[in-house]
């Protein structure tokens, strides 16, 4: 901590989801961020200039780890970049707030969860779903018991806009994202572990690439492309590399079947060509079943026949809207992270479940590539200590 008493911590990764520095910049607050490190110069300029008091900035990130004015790391940078990041930020003695997913592979999680282990240090993941209102509401109502034990869970997640999250950029390929079951999908795979409680034991997966991919050259890009009036894809930036070129090998429509601890059974379909953008959930137990509505913001619970006292009423929950990030829950996530590390707190957003929902994401493409049979899902080597 700092002679203020302040928190100091340093992003690796200024710009699109380093954004969140803003959250953790409170100089009269618990925190403030000392330094950022990017591999862009013009974004560090950017960085430098918004926080306007005069950050260590570098251009390589170790130079910023050597600091020992430095207490925590947030890990922004993309998703290829967060093993090596997070493991040097631990090894330096840093707290770590790492992105989703964990790492691009099952043993580049559990690199990490070992290095974790053996800095002392303290780590979470950038699992923000589990702060929205929406989310938290569901979950509330299964712990309560309301549907009883849960049994199934069905999962579909309609990516509208996918191009311009996955399909212009680095996100596209399998050398960086190895899939997007657990690029964009880690967060559906944590909820589905996070609500039910359970984690994913094996796992099989149907998806190929239906609509984006295809002849144009990796190099073409939105502002110079001939079709650029009549493509649906368009975009102006920032992400502006062709959806339909070559080297796109990520699937953008994909089915997967889990069984999780227990023998509950769950199903999640993630397409990237949808007009709309949200993420349906119903999860059946034995006495009731519970969905949402992105859209509506609504959770509706609907209880069995008991015959008996119990039956009281269907209930309809109306979600309060919150301000900020992500359905409010950027914010909070960003407290959870001074909690851990000021106050010891464990977080919501844990390691293992970091690296679970990695290892169901990995499994299930290793599935979908070679003919779609089930996959059991490795245990960490360090599971009984996590
Ligand atoms: N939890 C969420 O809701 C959420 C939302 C968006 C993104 N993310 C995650 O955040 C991460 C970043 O995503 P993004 O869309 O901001 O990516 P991005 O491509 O915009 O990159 C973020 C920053 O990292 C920098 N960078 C790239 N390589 C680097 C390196 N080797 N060293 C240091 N900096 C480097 C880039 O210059 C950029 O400033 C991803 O892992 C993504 O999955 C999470």
């Amino acid at each position: 901590m700092g002679a203020n008493g302040r928190l100091r911590i340093g992003m690796i990764g200024v710009s699109g989801r380093g954004g969140l520095w803003r959250h953790w910049h409170q100089p009269t607050g618990r925190s403030e961020i000392v330094a950022g490190a990017d591999i862009n110069a013009g974004k560090l300029a950017r960085f430098a200039s918004d926080h306007g008091g005069n950050p260590f900035v570098a251009e390589d990130y170790r130079a910023m780890l050597d600091r020992s004015d430095i207490d925590a790391v947030g890990v922004a940078s993309p998703d290829f970049c967060h093993e090596e990041h997070a493991i040097a930020a631990l090894q330096a003695g840093k707290h770590v707030f790492c992105e989703k997913p964990l790492a691009v592979t099952i043993e580049g999680c559990d690199r990490i969860l070992e290095a974790w282990r053996a800095s002392g240090k303290r780590l979470m993941v950038g699992f923000n779903m589990r702060y929205m209102n929406i989310f938290r509401v569901m979950k509330e109502i299964i712990d309560s018991g309301a549907i009883g034990e849960i049994k199934a869970v069905w999962v579909r997640h309609f990516v509208g806009h996918g191009s311009d999250f996955y399909y212009h950029d680095w996100h596209a390929t399998r050398r960086n994202a190895t899939s997007l079951l657990l690029q964009k999908g880690s967060h559906d795979i944590d909820m589905i572990h996070w609500i039910t409680g359970r984690y994913t034991r094996r796992t099989a997966a149907f998806g190929s690439l239906d609509f984006f991919g295809g002849d144009k050259p990796n190099t073409l890009t939105c502002p110079e492309c001939p079709e650029k009036t009549v493509c649906t894809e368009y975009m102006t930036g920032p992400r502006i590399q062709c959806a339909f070129r070559e080297e796109v090998d990520v699937e953008d429509n994909q089915v997967t079947i889990m069984e999780l601890e227990g023998g509950i059974k769950a199903s999640y379909l993630q397409c990237h060509f949808t007009p709309d953008y949200h993420r349906n959930y119903t999860f059946i137990g034995t006495e009731g079943r519970v969905e949402n509505s992105e859209p509506d913001m609504k959770v509706w619970v609907k209880t069995r026949r008991s015959n008996t006292y119990r039956d009281l009423a269907d209930r309809t929950y109306d979600i309060k809207p919150a301000s900020g990030g992500h359905g409010g829950a950027d914010p909070v996530i960003c407290e959870d992270f001074l909690d851990m590390c000021i106050d010891g707190k464990m977080p919501l957003a844990t390691p293992l479940a970091g690296r679970m929902s990695v290892a169901t994401g990995v499994c299930a493409a290793q599935s979908m590539r070679t003919g779609g049979l089930p996959v059991d899902v490795p245990p960490p080597p360090l599971w009984s200590t996590l």
